[in-house]
Protein backbone atom coordinates (compact mmCIF):
# COMPACT_ATOMS: atom_id res chain seq x y z
CA UNK A 1 0.00 0.00 0.00
CA UNK A 2 2.67 2.54 0.95
CA UNK A 3 4.52 1.92 -2.31
CA UNK A 4 1.47 2.39 -4.27
CA UNK A 5 0.52 5.75 -2.68
CA UNK A 6 4.35 6.74 -3.04
CA UNK A 7 3.95 6.22 -6.51
CA UNK A 8 0.63 8.46 -6.55
CA UNK A 9 2.99 10.95 -4.93
CA UNK A 10 5.37 11.44 -7.37
CA UNK A 11 3.27 11.09 -9.90
CA UNK A 12 1.56 14.10 -8.56
CA UNK A 13 4.37 15.87 -7.61
CA UNK A 14 5.51 15.41 -11.75
CA UNK A 15 2.11 16.92 -12.79
CA UNK A 16 2.47 19.82 -10.66
CA UNK A 17 5.28 20.83 -12.16
CA UNK A 18 3.43 20.05 -15.75
CA UNK A 19 0.40 21.62 -15.20
CA UNK A 20 2.54 24.73 -14.55
CA UNK A 21 4.75 24.75 -16.69
CA UNK A 22 1.54 24.53 -19.43
CA UNK A 23 0.19 27.30 -17.38
CA UNK A 24 3.29 29.24 -18.58
CA UNK A 25 3.31 27.89 -22.20
CA UNK A 26 -0.01 27.66 -23.60
CA UNK A 27 -0.74 29.54 -26.62
CA UNK A 28 -3.71 30.19 -28.81
CA UNK A 29 -7.49 31.22 -29.27
CA UNK A 30 -8.40 29.30 -25.41
CA UNK A 31 -5.70 30.94 -23.34
CA UNK A 32 -7.84 33.80 -21.04
CA UNK A 33 -9.76 30.08 -20.64
CA UNK A 34 -7.09 27.53 -19.97
CA UNK A 35 -4.41 29.36 -18.27
CA UNK A 36 -6.85 29.95 -14.89
CA UNK A 37 -8.35 26.31 -15.56
CA UNK A 38 -4.34 24.53 -15.29
CA UNK A 39 -3.67 27.19 -12.38
CA UNK A 40 -6.99 25.63 -10.72
CA UNK A 41 -6.05 22.24 -11.79
CA UNK A 42 -2.38 22.70 -10.09
CA UNK A 43 -3.44 24.25 -7.07
CA UNK A 44 -5.87 21.07 -6.44
CA UNK A 45 -3.17 18.97 -7.51
CA UNK A 46 -0.90 20.58 -4.74
CA UNK A 47 -3.18 20.39 -2.07
CA UNK A 48 -3.62 16.65 -3.11
CA UNK A 49 -0.22 16.19 -2.42
CA UNK A 50 0.00 17.14 0.68
CA UNK A 51 -3.18 15.26 1.39
CA UNK A 52 -1.07 12.18 0.40
CA UNK A 53 2.10 12.60 1.67
CA UNK A 54 -0.47 13.01 5.39
CA UNK A 55 -2.09 9.84 5.00
CA UNK A 56 0.97 7.89 4.07
CA UNK A 57 2.32 9.07 7.51
CA UNK A 58 -1.34 8.13 9.27
CA UNK A 59 -0.88 4.83 8.54
CA UNK A 60 2.56 4.40 9.48
CA UNK A 61 4.54 4.48 6.11
CA UNK A 62 7.08 7.51 5.06
CA UNK A 63 6.76 9.59 2.39
CA UNK A 64 9.21 10.24 -0.41
CA UNK A 65 10.14 13.73 -0.66
CA UNK A 66 12.83 14.46 -3.06
CA UNK A 67 12.18 15.51 -6.60
CA UNK A 68 14.97 13.08 -7.63
CA UNK A 69 12.75 10.42 -5.87
CA UNK A 70 9.79 11.25 -7.82
CA UNK A 71 11.40 11.49 -11.57
CA UNK A 72 12.74 8.34 -10.78
CA UNK A 73 9.48 6.53 -10.35
CA UNK A 74 6.54 8.74 -11.82
CA UNK A 75 5.14 7.97 -14.96
CA UNK A 76 3.76 11.12 -15.91
CA UNK A 77 6.18 12.69 -18.50
CA UNK A 78 7.40 15.89 -18.07
CA UNK A 79 6.08 18.74 -20.27
CA UNK A 80 9.07 20.66 -22.20
CA UNK A 81 10.03 24.40 -22.03
CA UNK A 82 8.49 25.09 -25.32
CA UNK A 83 5.18 26.99 -26.38
CA UNK A 84 2.45 24.80 -26.51
CA UNK A 85 -1.08 24.88 -28.07
CA UNK A 86 -4.65 24.59 -26.65
CA UNK A 87 -5.48 21.22 -28.40
CA UNK A 88 -2.48 19.67 -27.42
CA UNK A 89 -2.46 21.22 -23.73
CA UNK A 90 -6.44 19.31 -23.44
CA UNK A 91 -5.47 15.82 -24.60
CA UNK A 92 -1.80 15.43 -22.68
CA UNK A 93 -4.02 16.75 -19.67
CA UNK A 94 -6.75 14.27 -20.00
CA UNK A 95 -4.24 11.13 -21.07
CA UNK A 96 -2.44 12.12 -17.59
CA UNK A 97 -5.83 12.35 -15.40
CA UNK A 98 -7.02 9.09 -17.23
CA UNK A 99 -3.73 7.79 -15.81
CA UNK A 100 -4.16 9.45 -12.15
CA UNK A 101 -8.26 8.28 -11.96
CA UNK A 102 -7.00 4.48 -13.14
CA UNK A 103 -4.24 4.36 -10.03
CA UNK A 104 -6.62 5.70 -7.54
CA UNK A 105 -8.97 2.58 -8.24
CA UNK A 106 -6.44 0.53 -8.37
CA UNK A 107 -5.26 1.49 -4.42
CA UNK A 108 -8.87 2.01 -3.21
CA UNK A 109 -10.10 -1.59 -4.30
CA UNK A 110 -6.23 -2.79 -2.65
CA UNK A 111 -7.24 -0.50 0.80
CA UNK A 112 -10.83 -2.06 0.62
CA UNK A 113 -9.42 -5.31 0.34
CA UNK A 114 -7.19 -4.54 3.42
CA UNK A 115 -9.81 -2.79 5.34
CA UNK A 116 -7.64 0.13 5.30
CA UNK A 117 -10.86 2.63 4.90
CA UNK A 118 -8.89 5.78 5.93
CA UNK A 119 -6.55 5.11 2.02
CA UNK A 120 -10.33 4.05 0.57
CA UNK A 121 -12.45 7.13 2.10
CA UNK A 122 -9.73 9.79 0.48
CA UNK A 123 -9.49 8.05 -3.03
CA UNK A 124 -13.07 8.19 -3.25
CA UNK A 125 -13.06 12.00 -3.04
CA UNK A 126 -10.24 11.99 -5.79
CA UNK A 127 -12.01 9.59 -8.17
CA UNK A 128 -14.91 12.00 -8.29
CA UNK A 129 -12.45 14.75 -8.49
CA UNK A 130 -10.83 13.15 -11.58
CA UNK A 131 -13.82 12.05 -13.03
CA UNK A 132 -15.58 15.63 -13.25
CA UNK A 133 -12.36 16.93 -14.75
CA UNK A 134 -11.78 14.18 -17.61
CA UNK A 135 -15.80 14.30 -18.24
CA UNK A 136 -15.26 17.67 -18.86
CA UNK A 137 -11.99 17.67 -21.01
CA UNK A 138 -13.81 15.52 -22.97
CA UNK A 139 -16.74 17.65 -23.31
CA UNK A 140 -14.16 20.63 -24.70
CA UNK A 141 -12.37 18.13 -27.14
CA UNK A 142 -15.47 17.92 -29.12
FE1 LIG B 1 0.19 32.40 -13.07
Amino acid sequence: MNNMLNQLLADLNVLYRKLQNYHWNIKGKEFFVLHPKLEEYYDDVNKQIDEIAELILTIGGEPLGKLDDYLKISKIQEAENVKVCCDTVIKEVAKDFDYIVKQVIEIKKQADNNEQYVVSTLMDELIGDYSKNLWMLKQSMQ
